[in-house]
Protein backbone atom coordinates (compact mmCIF):
# COMPACT_ATOMS: atom_id res chain seq x y z
CA UNK A 1 0.00 0.00 0.00
CA UNK A 2 0.91 3.53 -0.62
CA UNK A 3 1.32 5.88 1.69
CA UNK A 4 -1.48 8.05 0.49
CA UNK A 5 -3.80 5.25 0.99
CA UNK A 6 -3.42 4.47 4.57
CA UNK A 7 -6.30 5.85 6.64
CA UNK A 8 -8.77 4.42 8.96
CA UNK A 9 -12.16 5.35 10.77
CA UNK A 10 -11.79 6.71 14.55
CA UNK A 11 -14.88 5.16 16.36
CA UNK A 12 -13.69 4.63 19.67
CA UNK A 13 -15.80 7.15 21.29
CA UNK A 14 -16.65 10.68 21.99
CA UNK A 15 -16.16 13.42 24.39
CA UNK A 16 -19.10 15.81 25.72
CA UNK A 17 -18.57 18.62 27.97
CA UNK A 18 -21.54 16.95 30.19
CA UNK A 19 -19.10 14.47 31.20
CA UNK A 20 -15.85 15.77 31.54
CA UNK A 21 -14.24 16.97 34.72
CA UNK A 22 -13.71 20.37 35.81
CA UNK A 23 -10.33 18.95 36.66
CA UNK A 24 -8.10 18.21 33.67
CA UNK A 25 -5.66 16.28 35.87
CA UNK A 26 -8.72 13.86 36.49
CA UNK A 27 -9.21 12.99 32.84
CA UNK A 28 -5.49 12.70 32.45
CA UNK A 29 -5.37 10.17 35.28
CA UNK A 30 -8.27 8.55 33.56
CA UNK A 31 -6.99 8.85 29.90
CA UNK A 32 -3.79 7.37 31.55
CA UNK A 33 -4.99 4.43 33.15
CA UNK A 34 -6.91 3.46 29.80
CA UNK A 35 -3.51 3.60 28.16
CA UNK A 36 -2.34 1.30 30.90
CA UNK A 37 -4.92 -1.22 30.65
CA UNK A 38 -4.80 -1.21 26.84
CA UNK A 39 -1.53 -3.33 26.60
CA UNK A 40 0.80 -0.31 25.30
CA UNK A 41 4.61 -1.25 24.80
CA UNK A 42 5.12 2.69 26.56
CA UNK A 43 1.75 3.68 28.08
CA UNK A 44 3.81 6.01 29.65
CA UNK A 45 6.08 7.46 26.67
CA UNK A 46 5.65 10.91 26.14
CA UNK A 47 7.45 13.44 23.67
CA UNK A 48 8.94 16.46 24.89
CA UNK A 49 9.94 19.36 23.03
CA UNK A 50 12.22 21.80 23.60
CA UNK A 51 13.21 24.81 22.11
CA UNK A 52 17.14 24.86 21.23
CA UNK A 53 19.59 27.93 22.29
CA UNK A 54 19.80 28.69 18.47
CA UNK A 55 15.76 28.84 18.28
CA UNK A 56 15.03 25.18 16.66
CA UNK A 57 13.08 22.77 17.67
CA UNK A 58 14.08 19.29 19.17
CA UNK A 59 12.05 16.17 20.18
CA UNK A 60 12.40 13.01 22.55
CA UNK A 61 10.76 10.20 24.16
CA UNK A 62 11.03 9.79 27.60
CA UNK A 63 8.97 7.91 30.75
CA UNK A 64 6.31 10.01 32.64
CA UNK A 65 6.81 9.06 36.23
CA UNK A 66 4.31 10.98 37.91
CA UNK A 67 1.54 13.10 37.84
CA UNK A 68 -0.12 15.32 40.64
CA UNK A 69 -1.65 18.94 40.23
CA UNK A 70 1.79 20.24 40.11
CA UNK A 71 2.44 18.58 36.62
CA UNK A 72 4.51 16.03 34.86
CA UNK A 73 7.65 14.42 36.08
CA UNK A 74 9.77 12.80 33.85
CA UNK A 75 13.56 12.01 34.46
CA UNK A 76 16.73 12.34 32.81
CA UNK A 77 20.79 13.98 32.62
CA UNK A 78 20.64 17.54 33.91
CA UNK A 79 24.11 17.94 31.21
CA UNK A 80 21.88 16.45 28.10
CA UNK A 81 20.99 18.07 25.65
CA UNK A 82 17.45 19.16 26.70
CA UNK A 83 18.56 19.80 29.98
CA UNK A 84 20.66 22.47 28.09
CA UNK A 85 17.81 24.00 26.31
CA UNK A 86 15.16 23.96 29.22
CA UNK A 87 18.33 25.87 30.97
CA UNK A 88 17.84 29.21 28.84
CA UNK A 89 13.69 28.47 27.63
CA UNK A 90 11.90 26.34 29.96
CA UNK A 91 8.82 26.57 27.79
CA UNK A 92 7.87 22.70 26.37
CA UNK A 93 5.32 20.78 25.18
CA UNK A 94 4.90 16.86 26.21
CA UNK A 95 3.00 15.05 23.43
CA UNK A 96 1.16 11.75 24.82
CA UNK A 97 0.62 9.48 21.55
CA UNK A 98 -2.35 6.93 22.28
CA UNK A 99 -3.40 6.05 18.81
CA UNK A 100 -4.65 3.05 19.65
CA UNK A 101 -7.11 4.37 21.98
CA UNK A 102 -7.74 7.09 19.03
CA UNK A 103 -6.26 9.48 21.30
CA UNK A 104 -3.52 12.37 22.18
CA UNK A 105 -3.16 14.25 24.99
CA UNK A 106 -0.98 17.94 24.48
CA UNK A 107 0.34 19.46 27.61
CA UNK A 108 2.52 22.84 27.45
CA UNK A 109 3.80 25.04 30.02
CA UNK A 110 6.90 25.93 31.99
CA UNK A 111 9.52 23.33 33.09
CA UNK A 112 11.84 22.92 36.34
CA UNK A 113 13.92 20.98 38.62
CA UNK A 114 12.10 18.63 40.95
CA UNK A 115 13.55 19.06 44.47
CA UNK A 116 16.34 16.99 45.28
CA UNK A 117 15.15 14.84 47.92
CA UNK A 118 12.64 13.28 45.37
CA UNK A 119 15.46 12.74 42.38
CA UNK A 120 16.92 10.46 45.67
CA UNK A 121 13.51 8.81 46.29
CA UNK A 122 13.16 7.74 42.52
CA UNK A 123 16.70 6.61 41.90
CA UNK A 124 17.29 4.81 44.96
CA UNK A 125 13.96 2.67 43.56
CA UNK A 126 15.67 2.34 39.88
CA UNK A 127 17.79 -1.09 38.68
CA UNK A 128 20.88 -1.62 39.58
CA UNK A 129 21.80 -1.74 35.73
CA UNK A 130 19.89 1.81 35.62
CA UNK A 131 21.96 2.98 38.39
CA UNK A 132 24.95 2.41 36.82
CA UNK A 133 24.15 3.26 33.30
CA UNK A 134 22.76 6.69 34.93
CA UNK A 135 26.91 7.01 35.54
CA UNK A 136 28.29 6.42 32.87
CA UNK A 137 26.25 7.80 29.92
CA UNK A 138 27.61 11.32 29.49
CA UNK A 139 24.12 11.27 27.91
CA UNK A 140 23.64 13.65 24.20
CA UNK A 141 27.61 13.96 24.22
CA UNK A 142 29.60 12.19 21.38
CA UNK A 143 31.71 9.15 22.01
CA UNK A 144 33.78 7.34 19.64
CA UNK A 145 32.42 4.00 19.59
CA UNK A 146 30.21 1.39 20.79
CA UNK A 147 33.01 -0.54 22.41
CA UNK A 148 33.97 3.21 24.36
CA UNK A 149 30.75 2.71 25.78
CA UNK A 150 30.53 -0.88 27.22
CA UNK A 151 34.46 -0.04 28.49
CA UNK A 152 32.92 2.85 30.65
CA UNK A 153 30.20 0.78 31.46
CA UNK A 154 32.76 -1.58 33.31
CA UNK A 155 34.61 0.85 34.56
CA UNK A 156 31.49 2.30 36.61
CA UNK A 157 30.82 -1.47 37.52
CA UNK A 158 34.28 -1.81 38.78
CA UNK A 159 34.04 1.73 40.48
CA UNK A 160 31.00 0.63 42.57
CA UNK A 161 32.41 -2.34 43.09
CA UNK A 162 28.70 -4.48 44.18
CA UNK A 163 28.34 -1.54 46.71
CA UNK A 164 25.35 1.06 46.82
CA UNK A 165 25.13 3.61 43.78
CA UNK A 166 24.25 7.24 44.86
CA UNK A 167 22.20 9.27 42.57
CA UNK A 168 24.68 11.33 40.26
CA UNK A 169 24.36 15.06 40.91
CA UNK A 170 23.78 15.34 37.34
CA UNK A 171 21.03 13.02 37.17
CA UNK A 172 17.41 14.08 37.92
CA UNK A 173 13.73 14.69 37.54
CA UNK A 174 12.03 17.73 35.70
CA UNK A 175 8.01 18.86 35.72
CA UNK A 176 6.51 20.18 33.61
CA UNK A 177 3.38 22.78 35.05
CA UNK A 178 0.83 22.72 32.44
CA UNK A 179 -0.75 26.18 31.54
CA UNK A 180 -2.59 24.34 28.72
CA UNK A 181 -3.62 20.45 27.58
CA UNK A 182 -5.79 19.50 24.91
CA UNK A 183 -7.38 16.17 24.71
CA UNK A 184 -8.28 14.58 21.36
CA UNK A 185 -10.72 12.10 20.95
CA UNK A 186 -11.12 10.51 17.32
CA UNK A 187 -14.58 10.95 15.56
CA UNK A 188 -16.19 9.46 12.92
CA UNK A 189 -15.80 10.81 9.41
CA UNK A 190 -12.85 13.30 10.59
CA UNK A 191 -15.12 15.04 12.81
CA UNK A 192 -12.96 14.62 15.78
CA UNK A 193 -13.42 16.13 19.65
CA UNK A 194 -11.17 18.50 20.61
CA UNK A 195 -11.09 19.79 24.55
CA UNK A 196 -8.86 22.68 26.00
CA UNK A 197 -8.41 23.18 29.46
CA UNK A 198 -6.19 26.46 29.71
CA UNK A 199 -4.87 27.89 33.17
CA UNK A 200 -6.09 31.14 34.56
CA UNK A 201 -6.62 31.81 38.13
CA UNK A 202 -8.08 27.77 37.81
CA UNK A 203 -9.09 25.81 34.55
CA UNK A 204 -10.92 27.27 31.85
CA UNK A 205 -12.49 24.71 29.14
CA UNK A 206 -13.31 25.34 25.46
CA UNK A 207 -13.63 23.14 22.04
CA UNK A 208 -11.87 23.92 18.96
CA UNK A 209 -12.74 22.54 15.74
CA UNK A 210 -10.85 18.92 14.37
C1 LIG B 1 10.70 4.39 24.88
C2 LIG B 1 11.78 5.38 25.24
C3 LIG B 1 11.88 5.82 26.55
C4 LIG B 1 12.86 6.74 26.91
N1 LIG B 1 12.87 7.22 28.19
C5 LIG B 1 13.77 8.17 28.54
C6 LIG B 1 13.72 8.78 29.83
O1 LIG B 1 12.82 8.51 30.65
N2 LIG B 1 14.67 9.72 30.12
C7 LIG B 1 15.63 10.09 29.22
O2 LIG B 1 16.46 10.93 29.55
N3 LIG B 1 15.67 9.55 27.98
C8 LIG B 1 14.77 8.61 27.61
N4 LIG B 1 14.80 8.07 26.35
C9 LIG B 1 15.86 8.52 25.42
C10 LIG B 1 15.49 9.90 24.84
O3 LIG B 1 14.53 9.76 23.82
C11 LIG B 1 16.70 10.67 24.29
O4 LIG B 1 17.38 9.89 23.33
C12 LIG B 1 17.69 11.05 25.40
O5 LIG B 1 17.03 11.52 26.56
C13 LIG B 1 18.66 12.13 24.93
O6 LIG B 1 17.91 13.26 24.51
P1 LIG B 1 18.57 14.70 24.32
O7 LIG B 1 19.95 14.49 23.69
O8 LIG B 1 17.63 15.43 23.41
O9 LIG B 1 18.68 15.35 25.68
C14 LIG B 1 13.79 7.19 25.94
C15 LIG B 1 13.67 6.76 24.62
C16 LIG B 1 12.66 5.88 24.28
C17 LIG B 1 12.52 5.48 22.83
Amino acid sequence: MELKDYRRQYTKGGLREESMPDDPLVLFEQWQQDASAAGLADPTGVVVATVQPDGSIRQRFVLLKGVSEDGFVFFTNYNSDKAAALAQNDRSSMLFPWNELDRQVSVSGKVEKIAESESDAYFAARPRASQIAAWTSQQSQPIASRGALEAQYQATLERFDGGDVPRPPHWGGFRLVPERIEFWQGGEDRLHDRLIYQYANGWNRSRLQP
